[in-house]
């Protein structure tokens, strides 16, 4: 069993901008999902810049309803920020997210990151990360919770149950694989950055940045959709962040949601 985040240590590696904007950071042994404790502590009230961190989980939340298997040795963070205005301020917000996890990522020295729509985090077409964004509405304002999971050394009898190929820290950097603490410090840092900029930049810039790290563009993949099932050669995105898909019928646009995708 590897040893508990140190506390001091990650507050030593988060940069002054980033302990100014945080109002807490809370590092539990064991959680169902921080993402659920952060909503709830939301609901109650509590300030944004608030970090939850767990050294595992044992309700982790995927998206589409699916589990997130945490157990220990791994990453997994939540973040709740708070911002001005109706929810639908926060529309391509969680592509904003795997941009910044993407930029920590590279910072930590992996060169081949990349993001695959809506916002798995990958490495030569294996899952080494996802993201999972939780939204609700207060009176003037409304705030997210945003879950972050980066696999760092994943036992293979866990890694059975995920249904796609996947990677882990230990095995894309080897000796080079920086400290659970750096790597939660790089990504809280470049998180806080992303969100006090989120509000100003708008969802031209947010594209720009993650077209950069598309790594399913020109790919034939394939789509399950509610209802149907498409497979098509994947085109980038258009200007409000849907997939473009492209086959014999035409071009297809995607919105994140109820999708999953796959390379074929
Ligand atoms: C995905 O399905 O790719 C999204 C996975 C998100 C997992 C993270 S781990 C920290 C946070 N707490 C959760 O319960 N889920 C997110």
């Amino acid at each position: 069993m590897r040893s508990s985040l140190d506390r001091s240590q990650l507050v030593a590696e988060l940069h002054p901008a980033t302990v100014q904007a945080l109002s807490q950071l809370e590092i539990h042994p064991q959680l169902d999902s921080t993402n659920h404790y952060l909503m709830t502590r939301a609901n109650e009230g509590m300030a944004g810049g608030f970090i939850c961190i767990a050294e595992q989980q044992t309700q982790g939340r995927g998206r589409r309803g699916k589990i997130w298997y945490s157990p220990a040795a791994n990453l997994y963070l939540s973040l709740l920020w708070r911002f001005n205005g109706r929810i639908e301020i926060l529309h391509g917000l969680s592509l904003a997210v795997g941009v910044a996890i993407a930029n920590a990522l590279r910072a930590l020295g992996i060169q081949e990151v990349g993001l695959k729509w809506p916002n798995d985090v990958w490495w030569q077409k294996r899952k080494l990360g996802g993201i999972l964004v939780e939204c609700g509405q207060a009176t003037n304002e409304c705030y997210a919770v945003i879950g972050v999971g980066i696999n760092v050394q994943l036992p293979v009898e866990i890694g059975q149950y995920i249904e796609q190929p996947w990677c882990d820290l230990h095995t894309v950097l080897g000796r080079q694989c920086p400290s659970r603490e750096r790597l939660a410090a790089t990504v809280i840092n470049q998180l806080i950055l992303m969100m006090q900029r989120f509000e100003q930049i708008g969802l031209p810039e947010v594209l720009t940045a993650w077209r950069r790290f598309d790594c399913v563009n020109g790919e034939t993949v394939v789509v399950h959709l509610p209802h149907k099932i498409l497979t098509g050669r994947a085109c980038g995105l258009d200007d409000h962040g849907a997939l473009l898909i492209e086959n014999a019928q035409g071009i297809h646009t995607i919105h994140a949601g109820e999708v999953s995708l796959r390379i074929a």
